[in-house]
């Protein structure tokens, strides 16, 4: 199958080397060819140019995307998609004056979504978590990263990571599971965090290693969940199992949980709402990328991650949606780059390529993903008619894009009844 997109307005994100990430003052740039054309054949990006070079070549399929952009489609490094139920609930506790830790405290949050997935079959999970990804894909997500986290038993965890090899099955687009090994303590172990963090690292961990699913480990490094002593030792515990951190650190409270990710080569540091200098010195010359969660601030009415003094101190950044049933109950990745520029500050360039490109990195998938390049796999949007990329941001929460394209396969995206299964 081959596939022509012809007359696009503005094709983004074009690299002819392939690039890895964008750092510091590259991410102000947005490489763009204006009047353009992309010629996909099977999965693959096989060329592209101005359009004054499109003669010539004969596809089976060809779109006119006069008025139209094209771009990579959305690299979504960070979320819970696997989950059960909802927290509706403390929702309106929230609203009514409670905190997310108060909640947390009397036994709700983590645990409360623990509960529910524990008693929620494999299948029924798998149906749920399909539905959200359906959704996520409508909107534009092309690579997504799906954490364990939600189980907090070793047979709940293997469940979460059997839906998640389920769903890498049945999808088209690419998915990056993650072992979120620590998550929180149970209610059972509050006395005994200790014993808790053994059975992670002599269960769990091998456990969930002999199923061969995850790539990534995670612990959720906060005050009352896991303290550096406990991230330090999982951490130690996943190399032997070749499971590279990326990690939630500095939410509420900076514990040096970013220096420690440094120092284990994690891929990813992720939330950063609490950052200081010493966190931006251990990152300098790293391999790890900080990961922005703004849908999570937005959501819990918590600081905005300081982007501006992560990317002018020259380092990378990237934007996830955190995804999940009590931080951040939407995957709209449209959304999170619009609050990117609203909150954050980052221009719509700087957005775009945290979302594409450096999405992909902090999956450690940019070689294929996050970008229009020869060879890459051909994951794009065709936005509806819009005068320039600015409107994407610019026009919060609407949904700009008419047309996905997953793995060259074209997703008709006219009409929002039709519940597509890719
Ligand atoms: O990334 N911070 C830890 N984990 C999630 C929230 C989990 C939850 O509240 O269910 C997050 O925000
Ligand atoms: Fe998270």
């Amino acid at each position: 199958m081959s596939v022509l997109i012809k007359n696009i307005k503005q094709l983004l994100q074009v690299h002819d080397h392939n690039e890895l990430i964008l750092k510091g003052n590259d991410m102000k740039h947005l490489s763009v060819i204006e009047n353009a054309y992309l010629y996909i054949e099977h999965d693959t990006i096989i060329e592209y140019g101005d359009m004054e070079y499109c003669e010539g070549i004969d596809a089976e399929e060809t779109i006119d995307a006069k008025g139209r952009i094209v771009l990579p489609a959305w690299c979504d490094s960070h979320t819970h998609t696997v989950y059960a139920g909802d927290r509706t609930a403390e929702f309106v506790d929230r609203i009514h004056g409670l905190s997310y830790e108060e909640i947390a405290k009397n036994g709700g949050g983590i645990l409360n979504s623990a509960k529910t997935l524990q008693n929620t079959s494999e299948d029924a999970l798998f149906t749920q978590s399909m539905e959200r990804l359906d959704e996520l894909v409508r909107m534009g997500t092309g690579a997504i990263e799906i954490k364990t986290g939600y189980g907090l038993t070793v047979e709940a965890e293997l469940k979460m990571l059997k839906v998640i090899k389920r769903i890498k099955n049945e999808s088209l687009i690419k998915i990056t599971p993650t072992l979120l090994a620590a998550h929180a303590i149970p209610q059972e172990y509050k006395k005994d965090k200790k014993a808790y963090v053994d059975k992670i690292i002599n269960e769990l961990i091998p456990q969930a290693s002999e199923l061969n699913i995850a790539k990534y480990i995670d612990v959720f490094c906060e005050e009352g969940y896991f303290d550096l002593e406990d991230t330090e030792r999982i951490l130690k515990a996943a190399q032997t199992y070749d499971l590279r951190p990326k990690i939630h650190v500095n939410q509420f409270n900076i514990l040096g949980g970013v220096a420690l990710g440094v120092r284990y080569n994690a891929l990813s540091v992720d939330h950063l709402e609490e950052l200081n200098d010493a966190d931006i010195e251990a990152l300098k010359g790293s391999d790890t990328i900080p990961v922005a969660l703004p849908g999570c601030s937005y959501f819990l009415g918590i600081p905005y991650t300081p982007a501006r003094k992560i990317i002018d101190a020259g380092l990378p950044l990237a934007l996830a949606s955190d995804y999940n049933p009590g931080s951040a109950p939407s995957g709209n990745m449209n959304f999170i780059v619009s609050s990117a520029c609203v909150k954050l500050k980052m221009t719509p360039e700087e957005a775009i390529n945290a979302a594409t490109i450096n999405g992909a990195y902090a999956m450690g998938i940019s070689n294929m993903y996050g970008s229009i390049t020869r060879g890459k796999k051909a994951n794009v949007l065709v936005t509806k008619p819009l005068n320039h990329y600015r409107e994407i941001p610019y026009n919060f929460s609407h949904n700009p894009i008419e047309h996905v394209i997953i793995n060259g396969q074209l997703k008709p995206m006219k009409n929002p009844e039709e519940n597509f299964r890719i």
